[in-house]
């Protein structure tokens, strides 16, 4: 971008706002199923809007100055607390952060031999691997049931170590949306003396409506023994804008553990609860709006609407040939694989079709499969999903598998990626015809096979230097 020599008026802006965002999948009517959460209910959201609006510049950074962060958090952590079991809670930027807030309170509320250790379960969210990477932590990987995809107790116990300072337990695992044994495991944690976070950030918001809808939940937040901190994220189903989440800890000893002072400077004094210091108070005004607006009835509502698409999804997948769910989720997330049609070929099937269903690739004896996070508006669309994934699938078996050009995985998995700038690179996804520099609605199939193929840290180095091309 050049920065224009005069300034430029709103309406040329907005313009050139809604060309740039051309290609971006919509945000709203439930085509997209995953990234967004939509409630269908417009009004809802242009209350969170207005509300984001007026708390924009609001400056986070210093409560003193500006006490009506103080209410706010007060208020929207009140919430979280008075439907997950209690606690004293941190309003943070997202999941991840609050994952790193309740890793850093662990690690600093108990000193260890050796490098403190963390017992988390495969399918829990990578936010733990990279606050592990960024605190100094070491993972050990706990391995799932391979039938029901959740963790099992025995393997957490066993992984423990006198340097284990956390444990992790999802409410729902992201991948197949099935709520981990938290009473066990706490249970089990809590008698080996170590801290133990259910991460509920995509399910923290959901799973108490479903439950008070009529699905079979199992007790998973603060009030189940063993518990020690909890993250729920608000703006999956609180359906909050982006940068909203609650991270709440069981003891204010323990919260206390994951805040951050620094006086050795000459300027203002610091203090933060969160990882960020100046930040903007818009997506604190945008979650309290959103809980407002929605109240217990509209979040009852959406939880009715959420669990009967839920299940009608389940069940038509389930009758698609060749198709089958994977797991028995208790959320409402579902994740399908085949053994007979290409999952990646399908996803790019449905993408032609108008409708983004997520590629999850095959790790730790999972089969690669696509993911749908049904959200509120779901069930309006619901069989328009299902006829684009019969459709989809059909298109995908008539099309075959991706076959990759012999020798091309060990190619990549053999590329010193070190000896290549950014541009041979491209040059070399654009041989395989992986266009890097291209935008619109790309076929991701081939590539999606490729990193499917690979180890996981060479998946890695393949992401890190996508992501440096694309912003050259
Ligand atoms: C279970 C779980 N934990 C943590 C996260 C990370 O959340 P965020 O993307 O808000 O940082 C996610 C995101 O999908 C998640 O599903």
């Amino acid at each position: 971008m050049s920065l224009p020599e005069k300034g430029r008026g709103l309406e040329e802006l907005l313009a050139e706002i809604a060309r740039i965002k051309q290609e971006d999948l919509p945000v709203r009517g439930g085509k997209v199923t995953a990234y967004v959460y939509d409630t269908g209910r417009p009004e809802v959201h242009e209350a969170a809007s207005r509300a984001y609006f007026e708390m924009l510049e609001v400056n986070a950074l210093d409560p003193t100055a500006f006490p009506s962060v103080v209410e706010m958090e007060r208020q929207v952590v009140g919430a979280v607390a008075g439907l997950l079991g209690g606690g004293s809670g941190i309003f943070t930027s997202g999941g991840t952060e609050s994952v790193m807030l309740a890793v850093k309170a662990a690690r600093d509320s108990r000193a260890v031999g050796g490098r403190p250790r963390m017992a988390v379960p495969v399918t829990a969210h990578p936010a733990f691997h990279k606050a592990a990477h960024y605190l100094g932590l070491v993972v050990d990987a706990v391995p799932v049931d391979p039938v029901t995809f959740r963790a099992i107790p025995a393997a957490v116990e066993a992984a423990i170590t006198e340097d284990t300072v956390l444990v992790v337990v999802s409410a729902p695992s992201y991948p197949q949306g099935v709520v981990d044994p938290v009473a066990e495991i706490a249970s089990i944690a809590s008698a080996r003396g170590v801290p133990c976070h259910v991460d509920a950030c995509v399910g923290g918001w959901l799973l108490p409506w479903l439950r008070e809808a009529g699905a079979p939940v199992p007790p998973f937040d603060l009030s189940v023994p063993g518990v020690t901190s909890l993250s729920c994220d608000l703006h999956k189903f609180g359906y909050s804008p982006k940068g909203a989440s609650v991270v709440l800890f069981a003891d204010p000893e323990l919260r206390r553990r994951a805040y951050f002072a620094s006086a050795s400077w000459p300027g203002y004094t610091i203090v933060n609860a969160t990882v960020q210091s100046s930040r903007s108070a818009g997506p604190l005004g945008g979650a309290w709006a959103t809980l407002q607006a929605l109240g217990r009835d509209g979040y009852l509502e959406l939880g009715r609407a959420t669990l009967a698409a839920a299940r009608r999804l389940r069940e038509g997948i389930a009758g698609i040939p060749g198709l089958r769910v994977l797991g028995d989720p208790e959320s409402a997330l579902v994740a399908f694989g085949s053994d007979e049609v290409d999952v990646f070929v399908l996803s790019d099937e449905a993408r032609k079709r108008g409708w983004f269903l997520q590629p999850q690739l095959s790790y730790a004896g999972i089969p690669a499969n696509l993911h749908i996070t049904v959200t509120g508006v779901t069930l309006q669309g619901v069989e328009a999903m299902l006829e684009v994934i019969a459709r989809s699938a059909e298109a995908a078996r008539e099309r075959g598998p991706v076959t990759l050009p012999e020798g091309l995985v060990e190619l990549i998995a053999g590329l010193d990626l070190d000896a290549l700038d950014d541009g041979t690179f491209g040059e070399l996804a654009a041989s395989v015809g992986v266009d890097l520099g291209g935008s619109g609605q790309p076929e991701m199939a081939v590539v999606n096979a490729v990193l499917d193929a690979l180890p996981a840290d060479r998946r890695e180095a393949i992401l890190l230097r996508f992501l440096s091309v694309i912003y050259t």
